[in-house]
């Protein structure tokens, strides 16, 4: 049993000291002042106009290129909706974004998984794959993916990006911690290496806030369209208010200071994961992400998910199933570790209470 109280290496939340909260009550104020006839009505549904030109503006796209809803993951359901029929085939990342994985199942879909390596998919096993299918879709969290801690490297995205032109299928890349870098240079996005086969989605959810439930997608105006429409017979209008505030807290310069002050407080924390699986658990593999919310640990055996979930729960540290970030039961064991939310010394208990489960269990 475990002594102290429980750690909990479930949702990818940032801290609550992380809301610029004076700023955003501020910004909150002033947009709903000037603006109340758009913000408090019945609108547009692709969103609001002026944070739809802030981010066109930012990415180099033109506004119709930009569709703002209640959330990125919110859009990647219109996408399914739009893009896909059931029986279609989507390829993604092995592991990846668990709900992801839902949505597309949710469409029928049938969902392949192809391995991830530290530096991106693996190739060879994506051409492999093109031989015996013809995917409508490739989901990809290039930046410090979720739940592995991933970048996909220079070479691979370009051979991505040549894949979908040769072959016709999207890129759905999905880059909300994209911004979140601690280390090391950007990678060019696959938006910009292949626009015409590209849907970008991202959020605001871990740069601001996610309670505010707005993400966006860039790409190319006539899919914007096609979800625009669904948006429409979804909901008439997203939640406008608070893409007032995220136009106002953008155009104030507060997100861009906001960034330095983000990463300041959350390199420690992924500098305290990886120095505590270091010393806890030396025969784990995980990668080393350079930014994001997440380290992803492989832990070699024949271990039961559920039964490392039970033992950890009796332990104290509380997990999600990892086999649910795979659309095919994974050969290892898989523990996403979200450090962002939780204290350096959360982090520290909770990396020791999983290799003290994970010595007994291998006894
Ligand atoms: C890869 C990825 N995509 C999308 C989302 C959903 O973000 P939003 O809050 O914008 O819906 C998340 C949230 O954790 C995520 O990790």
């Amino acid at each position: 049993m475990s002594t102290g109280r429980t750690v909990s290496f479930t949702r990818g939340v940032p801290p609550t000291d992380a809301f610029p909260v004076e700023e955003v009550a501020e910004c909150a104020g002033a947009i709903l002042r000037q603006d109340p006839a758009v913000l408090l009505q019945y609108g547009k549904s692709a969103g609001y106009l002026p944070l739809r030109q802030w981010i066109a503006e930012a990415n180099g796209h033109g506004v119709d290129d930009v569709l703002i809803s209640n959330g990125s993951l919110q859009i990647l359901e219109f996408l399914s909706q739009a893009l896909l029929n059931p029986n279609d085939v989507v390829f993604v990342e092995a592991p990846t974004y668990d709900r992801a994985i839902t949505i597309f199942r949710r469409r029928q879909a049938r969902v392949v998984g192809i391995p991830l390596q530290n530096d991106g998919v693996d190739l060879d096993a994506f051409e492999q794959a093109l031989r015996q299918e013809k995917p409508r879709l490739f989901y990809v969290i290039p930046d410090f993916q979720n739940p592995s801690g991933a970048t996909t490297g220079l070479v691979k995205r370009r051979r991505l990006a040549e894949l979908a032109e040769q072959h016709g299928f999207w890129l759905v890349e999905d880059v909300p911690y994209r911004l979140l870098r601690y280390y090391g240079e950007f990678e060019p996005t696959l938006l910009s290496m292949a626009p015409g086969r590209v849907l970008q989605l991202s959020s605001f959810s871990k740069l601001l806030s996610p309670g505010i439930r707005s993400g966006y997608v860039l790409g190319p105006a006539e899919v914007i369209a096609r979800l625009a429409k669904v948006a429409e017979d979804t909901y008439i209008t997203p939640v406008l208010p608070t893409q007032g505030i995220v136009y106002e807290y953008c155009r104030r310069g507060h997100l861009e200071r906001n960034l330095p002050r983000l990463r300041d407080l959350y390199r420690p924390k992924l500098e305290a994961t990886l120095a505590a699986l270091a010393r806890e658990l030396p025969e784990a593999h995980w990668m080393q992400p350079d930014g994001g919310y997440y380290v992803g640990v492989n832990l070699p055996g024949d271990l039961g998910s559920q039964t490392l979930l039970k033992r950890a729960a009796e332990a104290g540290l509380v997990l999600t199933d990892g086999n649910g970030f795979f659309p095919e039961k994974p050969a290892a064991a898989f523990v996403r570790i979200p450090f962002c939310g939780i204290t350096i010394s959360e982090v520290e208990e909770g990396v020791a209470r999983l290799a003290r489960v994970y010595r007994e269990l291998r006894r």
